[in-house]
């Protein structure tokens, strides 16, 4: 099953949000992600809000999603207005799901029409979609660039056939060249998903995946250590014993691995976990979720933040489909951030970039800190120097425990 929603505050069924978020939001960036919560088959591994046939079961159809979706960009202009949120250009915009390229190339064209209808886009604007190797044409890809597309960003997660099998992958390694080409054909930038730490994969079959991601010549490559989620078919399989456990040794090797080969591939790191040919290659959507940016999140269970408001929509698409054709908010519930607990989650996210964290943000038992992170090697001296916390490669290695020795207790 899908994870679940967080608790928070019942949400008003106009959707109105509170006047905080008006607060200094003409000159905050502002974002969309529109979410398309269908899969062809679920990964085992899995635990997004997403839906294969079998499991949507009836009263949410497929066909109808994307008409549903700009009925929420329409409510999404008149709640911003009504809330007294100034009108801003689209900046970025980003689909994911699920697999939002399982959808008619003409439908996820229909939803950003809509938005920018309403919006308008900046010049230059990054427009990026998620796609499954399997579920794009040479044609549907040309159809998404001519709509406003720039980036594709798939899931190839491995070039070696028993990884993807454990994975429940069900394109073959052959079709990743093949959908690199289309999206360069087309004019598309291309990013490229990959996942380390599948039960049974050696070291040398990371490297394999690693060095034919590269030889693709990627604008961009996201590598994730593979997660556990509760409740997934690979959690159940893990506790019976039928594949072995996560090693952290393992995740480590992998992690060194990768910085190793995709930086002498010439990709940069700018975050933790992603890597850009050049910096203008970063994905300026996730960098907007991470600085704490605006973005408006379309459809089941998409999450928005507005000015330190923050809200999340039903989770079932047959649900979040009933209250908009009622001509309600979508909204499931909400929480409204306090100072405080905007600087903690900045110093999380931050943290965790290439450009890093101003010193001067943490408390002074964080800043405190600092020397002795410095001496165990996690933290850059010269950007400390600078008055910058950036993590060093150690650093990035054990990022989750150096960001809970820097924040207050
Ligand atoms: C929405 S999917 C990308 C598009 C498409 N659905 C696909 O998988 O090809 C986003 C990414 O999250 C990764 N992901 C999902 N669950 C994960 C987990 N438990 N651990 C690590 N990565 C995960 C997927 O492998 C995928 O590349
Ligand atoms: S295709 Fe992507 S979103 Fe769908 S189940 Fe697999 S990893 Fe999750």
């Amino acid at each position: 099953m899908p994870s679940v929603l967080p608790l928070g505050d019942p949400a008003p069924s106009d959707g109105l949000l509170p006047a905080q978020a008006a607060d200094g939001a003409a000159v905050r960036a502002f974002g969309l992600y529109v979410h398309i919560p269908f899969c062809a088959v679920r990964c085992g591994y899995c635990d997004f809000n997403t839906y294969t046939a079998t499991e949507l079961g009836g009263g949410a159809s497929q066909d109808a999603y994307a008409r549903t979706a700009v009925s929420e960009v329409a409510l999404a202009a008149t709640v911003l207005a009504r809330s007294g949120v100034p009108d801003r250009k689209l900046g970025t915009v980003f689909f994911g799901g699920g697999t939002p390229t399982l959808l008619p190339a003409d439908d996820l064209a229909m939803i950003l029409r809509a938005a920018i209808g309403q919006w308008g886009i900046e010049d230059g604007a990054e427009v990026t979609t998620e796609a499954n190797p399997d579920s794009v044409t040479r044609e549907s890809l040309a159809v998404l660039k001519d709509a406003g597309f720039t980036r594709v960003s798939f899931g190839m997660q491995s070039a070696v056939p028993h990884v993807l099998k454990v994975l429940d992958r069900t394109h073959t390694p052959s079709r990743v060249p093949q959908v690199v080409q289309w999206a360069r054909e087309a004019g598309l930038a291309v990013s490229l998903d990959l996942i380390y730490g599948t039960p049974g994969e050696s070291l040398a079959d990371w490297r394999h995946s690693l060095e034919t991601a590269l030889s693709y010549q990627p604008d961009h490559i996201s590598a994730y250590a593979l997660i556990v989620e509760e409740g997934t078919k690979l959690a159940a399989q893990m506790r019976r014993g039928e594949v072995p456990g996560i090693d952290d040794d393992d995740h480590a090797d992998k992690y060194e691995l990768a910085d190793e080969l995709i930086t002498e591939a010439g990709l940069g790191w700018y975050e933790v976990s992603n890597w850009a040919r050049t910096p203008e290659q970063a994905c300026r959507h996730n960098l907007a979720y991470w600085r704490g940016d605006d973005w408006w999140g379309i459809g089941p269970g998409a999450h928005s933040h507005v000015g330190g408001v923050r809200w999340w929509n039903v989770k079932h698409p047959s649900a979040y489909a009933n209250r908009l054709s009622q001509g309600l908010s979508p909204a499931a519930g909400r929480e409204t951030l306090d100072a405080e607990t905007r600087t903690l989650e900045r110093v999380m996210l931050e943290a965790r970039l290439q450009s890093g964290l101003e010193v001067s943000t943490l408390s002074p038992g964080g800043r405190h800190e600092v020397a002795g992170l410095i001496a165990d090697g996690l933290v850059d001296p010269p950007a400390a120097f600078r008055g910058r916390l950036v993590l060093t490669l150690k650093g990035r290695l054990l990022a989750d425990a150096v960001v809970r020795r820097i924040l207050p207790d």
